[in-house]
C-alpha cells in the first residue's frame, strides 16, 4: 500500500488527481500495489471540491506522515518546491515532478539525495509533456552513445507560431489562448523568451551526456523577434520556423546546448510539428535517429506522465533506479556557440546585392509576395557564428531579421 501526496492543485496537479481517480483500478493493477491520494497541498482554498478532505496547507503534514511514500510535485518554481522536495527525499519518499525549472537547477543534487536514501526522483513530465522521452533515453537507448538531441520543446511557442503562420493570428491573441488552455508558464516570458525550452534542453543534455548542464550556461533566444514576413520567407524557401532546443557533441569533445528559432527544411520531420505538439529527435550510434512526438503541454497530457512516474515509483519502492548524472563544477565542457558553424537566413533593408556578395560570397536569395524594393532576404553559406557577426556588421543598412538554419541531420 502506498499513500500519495500531490503538491500544487493547479493545471497539472488537478489533472493528476482527476486522472488518478478516473483510472484508479487499472493504475493500481499496473502498480502492483494498492495506491491512494492522502494529501493535496495548495495555498489556495477549493470550496466544494470533491477532494475537500485531502487538502492541507502544511508541508509538515506530508513530510512527517510515514504512510506517504510517493510525492508528486506540481507547484512550479524553485522556491519553495526545492525545500519541499528535498525534505521529502531526505525522509526516503520518492518524488515525481513536472517542474523543469527545479530539475534543471537542482537535479544533480536531488538525484544524489534520492540515491542515498534509496528512493527515486522521477521527472518524465518535466520535458515534452505527455511524451515518454526521459525514461526511453535513460533505459531503452542505454546501449547507445548519443551524439545529438534536437527538438521542439515548448508547446506554448509552437502553438503561437502555428496560429501566427496558419491563421495570421496576432502574437498577443495566440498567447492568450495558450494561457487559457493551461499551456503557458505562470510567467509566460519563460515560454516566449526560450527559458522553458532552455530548462528542458538542460535536462536532456544532462541525461544524454552524464553531467549537469545549468541553464545559465546555455545560449538562449526566444520567438519574440519573429515576424509574419520571416515566416513567409521560410515557407517560400521550403520550410518553417520553429523554436529549437538542441545539444550536440563537438569535435573537441565538448557539448553545445542551445535554444533558438530556426529555419527547418520540409524534409526534416520537425518542420511539420504544429500546435501544442512537441517532438524530440535523438541521434545515437546504434539507432541512427529516433523521434519522440506528442502533446507537449496541457492538463491531462502532463498528468499522464506524472501518473506514469507514480506507478513506477510504487513498483520500484525500496530501490533507487532513477536516471542519474554527475554534478558539474564548471562549464568547461560546454562549447562556445560563437565557434559553431552556421548558415543563417538574413532579411535586410537598404542593402545592395553587391554588398551581400562582398560580405558572404554566393548566397541563396528568397522572395515573398509584396516584397518591398529595398528589402533583400537570403541564406548565407556555412560559416562560423563569430565570422557571421562580423560580416553582418559590414553589410550596413538595416537588419530586419536573422534566424539560423537548423544544421542537424534530416
Ligand atoms: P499552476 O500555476 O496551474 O499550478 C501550480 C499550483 O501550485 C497553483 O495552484 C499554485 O497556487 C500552487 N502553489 C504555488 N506555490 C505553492 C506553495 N508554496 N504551496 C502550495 N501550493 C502552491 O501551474 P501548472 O500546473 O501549469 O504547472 C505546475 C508545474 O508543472 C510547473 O513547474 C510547470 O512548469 C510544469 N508543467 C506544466 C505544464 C502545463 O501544461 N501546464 C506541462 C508540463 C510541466 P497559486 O495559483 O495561488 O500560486
Ligand atoms: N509552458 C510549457 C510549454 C509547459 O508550453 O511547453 C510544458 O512544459
Amino acid at each position: 500500500m502506498a499513500k500519495i501526496a500531490v503538491l500544487g492543485f493547479g493545471v497539472v496537479g488537478s489533472g493528476t488527481v482527476e486522472l488518478f481517480y478516473k483510472n484508479k483500478d487499472s493504475i493500481i493493477k499496473k502498480a502492483g500495489t494498492d495506491l491512494d491520494i492522502k494529501y493535496i497541498l495548495d495555498i489556495r482554498d477549493f470550496p466544494g471540491s470533491p477532494f475537500a478532505d485531502k487538502f492541507t496547507k502544511s508541508i509538515d503534514d506530508i513530510v512527517n506522515d510515514d504512510e506517504v511514500t510517493i510525492v508528486a510535485e506540481a507547484m512550479g518554481g524553485v522556491n519553495p518546491a526545492y525545500d519541499f522536495v528535498k525534505s521529502c527525499l531526505e525522509k526516503g519518499k520518492s518524488v515525481v515532478t513536472s517542474n523543469k525549472e527545479l530539475v534543471a537547477k537542482k537535479g544533480a543534487e536531488l538525484l544524489a539525495i534520492a540515491k542515498k536514501m534509496n528512493c527515486n526522483f522521477l521527472f518524465e513530465a518535466s520535458t515534452g509533456g505527455a511524451i515518454p522521452v526521459i525514461r526511453p533515453m535513460h533505459r531503452c537507448l542505454a546501449g547507445n552513445e548519443i551524439s545529438a538531441v534536437a527538438g521542439i520543446l515548448n508547446g506554448t511557442t509552437n502553438f503561437i507560431l502555428t496560429k501566427m503562420i496558419n491563421e495570421q493570428m496576432d502574437f498577443a491573441e495566440a498567447l492568450k489562448i495558450a494561457q487559457d488552455l493551461g499551456y503557458a508558464e505562470k510567467d509566460p516570458t519563460a515560454d516566449i523568451e526560450g527559458h522553458d525550452a532552455c530548462r528542458k534542453i538542460c535536462i536532456l543534455s544532462s541525461l544524454a551526456f552524464g553531467k549537469h548542464v545549468y541553464p545559465d550556461w546555455v545560449h538562449c533566444e526566444g520567438i519574440t523577434k519573429i515576424t509574419a514576413e520571416d515566416a513567409q520567407y521560410a515557407e517560400n524557401w521550403g520550410g518553417a520556423i520553429k523554436l529549437i532546443g538542441s545539444v550536440k557533441k563537438t569535435a573537441d569533445g565538448k557539448i553545445l546546448p542551445m535554444v533558438r528559432p530556426a529555419f527547418i527544411c520540409d524534409g526534416n520531420q520537425l518542420s511539420h510539428v504544429s500546435d501544442v505538439f512537441n517532438a524530440i529527435m535523438v541521434y545515437a550510434d546504434a539507432v541512427d535517429q529516433v523521434m519522440f512526438y506528442g502533446r507537449g503541454a496541457g492538463k491531462f497530457p502532463t498528468a499522464s506522465a506524472i501518473v506514469g512516474d507514480i506507478v513506477d515509483a510504487a513498483r520500484m519502492n525500496g530501490t533507487s533506479v532513477s536516471q542519474t548524472w554527475e554534478d558539474s563544477a564548471d562549464n568547461s565542457f560546454i562549447a562556445d556557440y560563437k565557434d559553431d558553424v552556421v548558415s543563417v537566413y538574413v532579411r535586410t533593408k537598404g542593402v545592395s546585392q553587391a554588398k551581400v556578395s562582398e560580405a558572404f560570397g554566393t548566397v541563396e536569395y528568397i522572395s515573398r509576395e509584396n516584397q518591398p524594393a529595398d528589402e533583400l532576404a537570403f541564406i548565407t553559406p556555412e560559416l562560423k557564428e563569430k565570422d557571421f557577426d562580423a560580416k553582418l556588421e559590414a553589410l550596413g543598412g538595416e537588419i530586419l531579421g536573422k534566424i539560423r538554419v537548423l544544421d542537424m541531420e534530416d
